[in-house]
């Protein structure tokens, strides 16, 4: 008998079906030191959205934007350390990474327009940077749009003599404080999240930024004046640490570089327009002045900013240079 419902029970145990062992999903975290609402922020967003569908959930996408993980130096020492799988940040911030040559794209007046600026990145420019970044044991996946910096403080900044003095934050390259330097300026690298309260407090004078980063962050409503000067470009590299990346399995890895191909379309297709509808909204706030330059007045800050272009020999080397004349055809 006792036989009996042993072997009765062992048979329902072996018909019943077998457990679902649910698989434990890929988790990237994609930190980022910007709000939801602008470029970035979406891009984020998106890429979240078509990751998880095309892995189908086996891939999970943790965005932390704002600075809410970490702040700009942390992010990138976060990404070697592995403790975070995705970052977006500006290619002025990459010189910690061993690879100056990105702070050639900060050249000022260096992008006549957006399109200017797309067929250098699109180009051999922007595969060649991305090579010097394998090097380091980074992967570069995509570059991400966010137009042109304006530049602020609490007076009209219209001549090159009107920066005199100032201290003036910037985000990380020494290309923008050689060029801040060129004007008689006093350039301060300091971390995005800090700038608000820096800008409020004094900590520093002025700053520049794109016009998307001055609204979200409030920028706008402790700088007087802000010039529309779009002296210099703004955009990001999509970076992950190329140990976790070539790790991961084959198919999901076509799955993630289609949904970032997607993001990367949506995120360069809004740039400009998420910046033209910042800068209304800045305009409409009341909360400042803004300043447009004039054809001869932008002479004048080119003139003054030309210094940089030699100084940067030294500092980025001449390759990247020749690269980007070639492609923008202009003599550097
Ligand atoms: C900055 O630090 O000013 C920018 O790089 C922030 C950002 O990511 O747009």
């Amino acid at each position: 008998m006792r036989n009996w419902i042993f072997a009765a029970v062992a048979a329902a145990i072996l018909a019943a079906p077998a457990p679902v062992m649910a698989q434990a999903p890929i988790i990237i975290k994609f930190s980022h030191v910007v709000t939801n609402d602008t470029p970035k922020g979406k891009g984020a967003l998106k890429f979240k959205e078509l990751a998880e569908k095309y892995t189908n959930g086996k891939v999970k996408v943790e965005v932390y934007p704002n600075s809410t993980l970490f702040k700009d130096k942390e992010e990138l020492e976060a990404l070697q350390l592995g403790s975070v799988q995705m970052l977006a940040p500006s290619t002025a911030k990459f010189a910690p990474l061993g690879v100056k040559e990105f702070e050639a794209l900060d050249l000022p007046w260096l992008f006549k327009d957006d399109a200017a600026y797309d067929a250098a990145m699109k180009g051999p420019v922007g595969q060649w940077l991305f090579k010097k970044l394998q090097a380091k044991g980074i992967t570069g996946l995509a570059y991400w749009d966010n137009g042109f910096h304006m530049a602020s403080a609490n007076r009209p900044l219209i001549h090159p003599a009107d920066f005199q003095g100032l201290k003036i934050r910037i985000s990380g390259s020494k290309i923008a404080d050689r060029y801040f330097r060129d004007v008689g300026s006093i350039p301060q690298i300091m971390a995005f999240s800090e700038v608000y309260h820096a800008l409020q407090t004094g900590v520093v004078d002025g700053c520049e930024n794109t016009p998307s980063n001055y609204l979200t962050q409030k920028f706008h409503e402790v700088q007087k004046d802000i010039t529309v000067s779009y002296h210099a470009h703004l955009q990001y590299a999509v970076i992950v640490n190329s140990k976790f990346w070539g790790g991961l399995p084959a198919d999901i890895r076509g799955q993630l570089t289609k949904a970032m191909a997607e993001a990367t379309d949506y995120t360069n297709s809004i740039a400009a327009k998420e910046n033209k509808d910042a800068l209304e909204t800045i305009k409409a706030s009341g909360k400042t002045n803004l300043h447009y330059l004039t054809d001869a007045q932008k002479v004048e800050w080119q003139k003054a900013m030309r210094p940089t272009y030699t100084w940067a020999k030294g500092r980025v080397g001449q390759e990247v240079l020749d690269l980007i004349a070639k492609e923008l055809h202009v003599l550097m």
